[in-house]
């Protein structure tokens, strides 16, 4: 493995995802959170999605107890001392992620490759808040990132080639297929599978189709494993709306616009799978 010891920043659906992910093959995480709630609920989560894996037999028990062996936990970002790479996972918010990185760049080993998992926003604006700005990479994965294949990664107009073909190595050690997209708005899944889903909000808020309808129309009329309404539930209405307000911002065309009816979702806090109510209710 091309990294020995790797940190990530958030224990949330994506920071846990990647960290359990990471320990699978044998690497030792540092998982760090403002909270030791998050923590708790962050190494949970893994627990029971390991329970699904050895239940689909692609897991072991033996093997479980060793993936948690090999998950720390922490709240103070200076125990990230000891990491060669440290993957960003935190809330998709600009200012936030800036800070982190300003942060990182003082705890983390000179040599250390700095990444975030952002889902739009610039690769090239975090480097540059840091003094290692050819370290910093995109490393962008789906979720659930134990069961999905892909992780799209970004160079940032100052990303070296070394950390870049370090980062894609290690991409592929995951057993991930790695793809090279430039740093632009929301890159490339995200930019193709934002407007679909926002698309399927206009559609529902035109009164068009029903929820059911919508999701049942794509799902078995273009084949997708989920409809676009229950996918953006998973993914969270929060991040949805931020991502398509990265296209619309970056890339200024109408045809960006969020959903009034997302924008209305995320005011009423109906966030989707982990508030308990999205565009389905999944309370008790
Ligand atoms: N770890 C974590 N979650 C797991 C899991 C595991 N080991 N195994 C299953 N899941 C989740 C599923 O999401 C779902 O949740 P639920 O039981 O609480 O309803 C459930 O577990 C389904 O499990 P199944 O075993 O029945 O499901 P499948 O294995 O048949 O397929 C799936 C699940 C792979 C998630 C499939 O539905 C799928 O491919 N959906 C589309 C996912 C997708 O498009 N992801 C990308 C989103 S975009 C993104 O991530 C980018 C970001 O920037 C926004």
């Amino acid at each position: 493995m091309s990294f020995k010891n790797v940190g990530v920043v958030g224990a949330g659906q994506m920071g846990n995802g990647i960290a359990q992910v990471v320990a699978m093959h044998g690497v030792s995480v540092v998982m760090m959170d403002v909270s030791e709630e998050s923590l708790t609920k962050g190494l949970k989560t893994i627990e029971s999605s390991c329970d699904r894996l050895i239940k689909k037999e692609l897991m072991t028990t033996q093997e479980k107890a060793e993936v948690l062996s090999r998950i720390k936990t922490t709240v103070h970002m200076g125990d990230f001392r000891d990491c060669d790479l440290v993957i960003e996972a935190a809330t998709e918010n600009v200012e936030l992620k800036l800070n982190i990185f300003r942060q990182l760049d003082e705890v983390c080993p000179p040599k250390a490759i700095l990444a975030s998992n952002t889902s739009s926003i610039s690769i090239t604006k975090m480097a540059a808040v840091t003094s290692r700005p050819e370290q910093v990479v995109g490393m962008h994965f789906m979720n659930p990132v134990p069961l999905m294949k892909l992780v799209e990664g970004i160079r940032g107009l100052q990303t070296s080639d070394q950390s870049f073909r370090k980062v894609a190595q290690f991409a592929e050690n995951l057993g991930k297929t790695f793809i090279e997209v430039k740093d632009m708005p929301a890159f490339a899944v995200n930019r193709i599978l934002m407007p679909m889903i926002n698309e399927a909000i206009y559609v529902l808020h035109e009164g068009i189709a029903s929820v059911e309808d919508i999701d049942s129309a794509m799902k078995l009329g273009t084949n997708q494993p989920m409809g676009p309404l229950t996918l953006a539930d998973f993914v969270g209405l929060d991040t949805c709306l931020a991502i398509m307000n990265v296209l619309h911002e970056g890339l200024g065309e109408s045809k960006y616009r969020p959903c009034p009816l997302l924008v209305k979702y995320v005011e009423a806090g109906w966030l989707g799978r982990k508030s308990g109510r999205g565009f389905y209710n999944y309370a008790g």
